[in-house]
């Protein structure tokens, strides 16, 4: 499929987003851990989220969608995982593998967790060591670095402090889902703070979480209680239209229900530094911060954007890098080596795609230097089967002066189902089309 995007004169009107990728996961994960039955309303249902639910089916977990975005799952509590006939296919997803990862190492039965091309080259030894050094036997290709893994669950975890290099919520969470039934006292300190959402949800379904700066510690033998959870709509899904909103003229429209925890909302803040109209309105309810965005036409400026912040806007960085180029005067952004090993390597991909298209845009080891304010022409470019890249190319080209196609269009559906048809109700005309359709 490929992306068709014509120039837009600006967006208008009030939407919401689908549910949040993060919160998705780890509400199906701790829903199946959980003792009792968990109601789950907002699900995501993107390819990753999918995968998922698909992994914990095999691994015995009983699962009903009621309607769309919303699932009934019957924890497995004490009794455990059953041993998985086939290997667990996690499709696109880090998420789904790294945190599994941590969950199957105290399972007590034998697993293999593969996934697509490109998630069998990202780094796995991050989870794996750190679970290994607790006593979990996995092993994984390239010295056990790499998927397909394989992993002999046992009961007989010993809790640990680990002190993470890279500031990582996956990882992070895989050693605390892995803590949750290892011995004693399982610690985890980050360099800096990243998403919180398993925390905030372990509390939610009764598990006591200690969090003193930037450790968490969880204890052996808790077990989250069933609940109701209610994910809120995806602020990283919600950045592609605070950035559309924030360079094309006209624009005035509101974003509803979207999560705001103070650790994924990096986004806002940079684009407010940048100059962005941006107003949150928060809601009251619920385990995680909600609230609606309005977001209006604004002149960005550039910014340097580095340091602790990173972690709190990871995936928003490519459509950053595009607000970049919209922006008046430069923009560097740094610290974010971490992009080289996300679906694609988003540093040079980005940089290659935005420069043939006519950005003023340097690739650096960490980041980029961008320099606003080039003409941005339409045509073709391709998003490499990395949903971010795909859609902060399709918000360059609402912001272009001609219609652009971006080849790989499926892979939006790994996050955000519905993204040509939530800014079509804005008044933006993107649309879907097959690969060997007439391109302009
Ligand atoms: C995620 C954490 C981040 C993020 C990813 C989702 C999560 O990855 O980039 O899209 O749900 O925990 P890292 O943990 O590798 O930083």
């Amino acid at each position: 499929m490929i992306l068709y995007v014509e120039p837009s004169r600006g967006l208008r009107g009030r939407i919401s987003v689908p549910g949040d990728k993060s919160i998705s996961h780890r509400a199906a994960i701790l829903a199946a851990l959980g003792q009792g039955t968990t109601r789950i309303d907002g699900f995501l249902e993107s390819s990753d989220c999918l995968a998922t639910l698909r992994c914990l089916s095999l691994l015995g977990v009983p699962i009903e969608r009621l309607s769309p975005g919303s699932y009934q799952i019957m924890g497995r509590g004490q009794e455990g995982f059953r041993e998985p006939k086939n290997v667990l296919d996690c499709g696109n997803s880090g998420t789904t593998m790294r945190l599994l990862a941590g969950v199957l190492a105290v399972q007590p039965c034998f697993s293999v967790l593969t996934g697509d091309a490109s998630l069998r080259t990202r780094p796995m030894a991050r989870v794996i060591e750190p679970l290994r050094s607790m006593g979990a036997q996995i092993y994984g290709r390239v010295d056990h670095t790499r998927a397909p893994l394989a992993i002999v669950g046992s009961r007989n975890l010993q809790g640990q402090t680990h002190e993470l290099p890279i500031a990582s919520a996956q990882v992070k969470s895989a050693i605390m889902l892995a803590g949750l039934s290892a011995n004693g006292k399982t610690r985890v300190k980050e360099p800096a703070r990243s998403r919180n959402h398993t925390e905030v949800m372990l509390q939610y379904l009764g598990v006591p979480v200690d969090i003193d700066g930037l450790s968490v510690t969880v204890t052996g033998g808790t077990i989250p209680q069933g609940g109701h959870i209610i994910v809120p709509g995806d602020i990283s899904s919600a950045a592609y239209l605070m950035v559309a909103g924030s360079i094309l003229p006209n624009s005035d429209f509101t974003v509803e229900n979207v999560g705001i925890n103070p650790t994924r909302t990096g986004v806002i803040t940079v684009l407010q530094a940048m100059g962005a109209d941006l107003s949150v309105e928060p809601k009251a309810g619920g385990g995680e911060p909600r609230g609606n965005i309005r977001v209006r036409s604004s002149e960005l400026e550039g910014i340097e954007i580095g340091g602790d912040i990173i972690p709190t806007l990871i995936d928003e960085l490519p459509v950053l890098a595009v607000a970049a180029a919209f922006a008046k005067g430069t923009t560097r952004i740094r610290d974010a080596a971490e992009l080289r090993v996300k679906e694609c390597d988003r540093i040079t991909i980005m940089s290659q795609e935005l420069a043939r298209l006519g950005v003023a845009i340097e690739e650096q080891a960490d980041g980029w230097v961008v320099r606003g304010g080039q003409r941005i022409l339409g045509g073709k470019t391709c998003g490499h089967g990395d949903h971010r890249v795909v859609m902060a190319l399709a918000v360059l080209g609402l912001g272009g002066e001609g219609p652009l196609c971006i080849q790989g269009a499926d892979a939006v559906g790994v996050s955000f189902p519905g993204f040509c048809s939530t800014f079509g109700q804005l008044g933006a005309q993107l649309e879907e089309r097959a690969k060997d359709a007439q391109l302009m």
